[in-house]
């Protein structure tokens, strides 16, 4: 099956089993803005606690705040995001569809690297175990002129969009051969400059300014307040502040379900540290960061860093943790060392003083900040496409399975009483009202087992704990296991230590 088939699959599944509806639906959707179901939320608020509870409760120097979505208009003057918060477009006169042209680009190179990785895949096929990749990739004529390619495109690239050269980019496209894939023709528009911010109003009077923003990152709210935290909560530097909350963009291109949203959610979180230590913070998060994602138990091979070359103006240092998605390599979460940019400017637009006074070196300065930001829904997407999986089974027979990561799971476990009769159903329920305080339990009668445990094992439920009528004699019950399948016999006393060892 195509990748392209699974990510559909996936997609379609979010939907069939409670987990992400397109928004607005009875009105035909609005383009990529999508509401989580009854297990989507579940399974999102799981998410965003696993990462505050990392942040704040395993940190002693974290803190955390809820600011608000609407802020000051002048905060996205001091941010850059007025004048620089640009996506450069292009049209397709024939089909009149719109795209990124830094994506076009970027789809450009990607094509190129699957060739490689098909170059790989047929080496690995041909050589069998004596296959070194390390050597074949060095050594292939063929692959090393894909990877130089690649590579003088990727430098005119970054060049162009660093000069903000929209005329270049418009040539490259060109010189590329990049046709749209819809008219499948090369009749472009001029590249433009396009705002991404959403603007509103605020107030009954209708003058320019009352122009605000709904916010495009949760971090210029963790800026504005540094002061009022360090303060309040006498906060030692390093210390650093996290924030999970919307963040609003008119995306372009909108597609690839909810790794592009126009409505999304982030996890952020600045770092405040004394300037010239930046470097040994960026470091730290760097590998900090990346063992969060590793602690899900996905495997390691699904994540790389994408260390950036060519830097904001700024940023000393960046990177990002990509994630292998059903579409490929893309990223998930960035690490940026922001220097002082964003406390000096807000210095200098709101006119107060932000400073820090180190009474360790006795001396005042502005603090230098690393950031740690991650989507909320794309880490959603991440874990989500990896637990997605159909198996077939010894019997011949078919499940779709997602092997969500237990702490994660939409419902930790689910009850079901075999027949809905003769006494088993109160025993159910009597045991799920003893687990309900210490996990998310499900209970369910309807159906047969068979079908109840396939409906468990497509939303992720990782224990399902059987009663039947033996449980009332033995009070004993049988737990299943998620992922093998396995059944065991279990005393009603043992079922909390049991989970809690399996
Ligand atoms: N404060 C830094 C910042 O906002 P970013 O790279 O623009 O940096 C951070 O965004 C993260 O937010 C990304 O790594 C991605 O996971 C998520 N994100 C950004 N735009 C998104 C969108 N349109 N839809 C869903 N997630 C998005």
């Amino acid at each position: 099956m195509s990748s392209e088939d699974i990510f559909k699959k996936i997609v379609s599944h979010a939907k069939e089993y409670g987990f992400i509806f397109p928004s607005s639906e009875l009105y035909d959707g609005l383009g990529a803005v999508y509401d989580y179901g009854p297990n989507g939320v579940e399974l999102k608020n799981n998410i965003k606690q696993y990462w505050w509870r990392s942040m704040t409760q395993m940190h002693e120097n974290i803190v955390g705040v809820d600011s608000a979505i609407f802020m000051h208009p002048k905060i996205w003057k001091a941010s850059g995001h007025v004048d620089a918060f640009n996506d450069p477009l292009i049209d397709n006169k024939d089909s009149k569809k719109r795209y990124r042209a830094d994506v076009l680009i970027e789809d450009h190179i990607a094509k190129i690297e699957e060739k490689i990785n098909k170059e790989i895949a047929k080496a690995k096929k041909r050589f069998g175990d004596s296959f070194n990749e390390e050597q074949f990739l060095a050594t292939s004529e063929r692959v090393k002129g894909y990877k130089q390619e690649m590579e003088t495109i990727h430098q005119r690239f970054a060049d162009l969009m660093n000069a903000n050269d929209l005329a270049g980019l418009k040539s490259l496209i060109e010189e590329l051969g990049i046709v749209c894939p819809i008219s499948g023709t090369r009749n472009w528009t001029d590249v433009r400059q396009f705002n991404l911010m959403f603007a509103t109003k605020m107030g009954s009077v209708s003058d320019d300014s009352d122009t605000i923003y709904l916010r495009p990152e949760t971090a210029q709210g963790i800026f504005v307040n540094y002061l009022n935290v360090q303060k309040t909560n006498r906060m030692k530097i390093p210390f650093g502040i996290a924030q999970i909350g919307k963040a609003f963009r008119n995306e372009i291109v909108a597609r690839q379900f909810i790794f592009r949203m126009r409505e999304f959610e982030q996890m952020e979180m600045e770092f405040f540290c004394r300037p010239g230590t930046e470097m040994d913070w960026f470091n730290y998060w760097k590998e900090e960061r990346m063992n969060w994602h590793l602690a899900l138990g996905i495997p390691k091979e699904k994540y790389r860093y994408h260390d950036h070359e060519k830097l904001a103006h700024y940023a000393n240092a960046a990177t990002d943790i990509e994630f292998e998605f059903p579409f490929g390599f893309k990223e998930l979460e960035g690490i940026h060392s922001r220097t002082d940019f964003d406390l000096k400017r807000h210095q200098e637009f709101s006119g107060k003083k932000i400073q820090y006074f180190d009474s360790e070196i006795n001396e005042s300065y502005t603090p230098y900040c690393v950031e740690t930001s991650i989507g909320l829904d794309r880490t959603f997407l991440a874990v989500f496409s990896h637990a997605y999986k159909e198996e077939t089974l010894s019997d011949g027979q078919t499940r779709t399975v997602l092997n969500l990561p237990k702490q994660l799971a939409p419902y930790k476990v689910s009850v079901l009483p075999l027949v809905n009769k003769d006494g088993l159903p109160e025993m159910a329920r009597s045991i799920m009202n003893d687990l309900k305080f210490t996990m998310r339990t499900h209970y369910e009668e309807k159906d047969t087992i068979g079908k109840r445990y396939r409906r468990q094992d497509a939303i992720g439920t990782p224990y399902c704990i059987t009663v039947d009528n033996d449980s009332l004699k033995d009070n004993s019950v049988t737990i299943r296991l998620r992922d093998t399948m396995q059944q065991e016999r279990v005393a009603v006393d043992n079922i909390k230590t049991y989970i809690a060892s399996h």
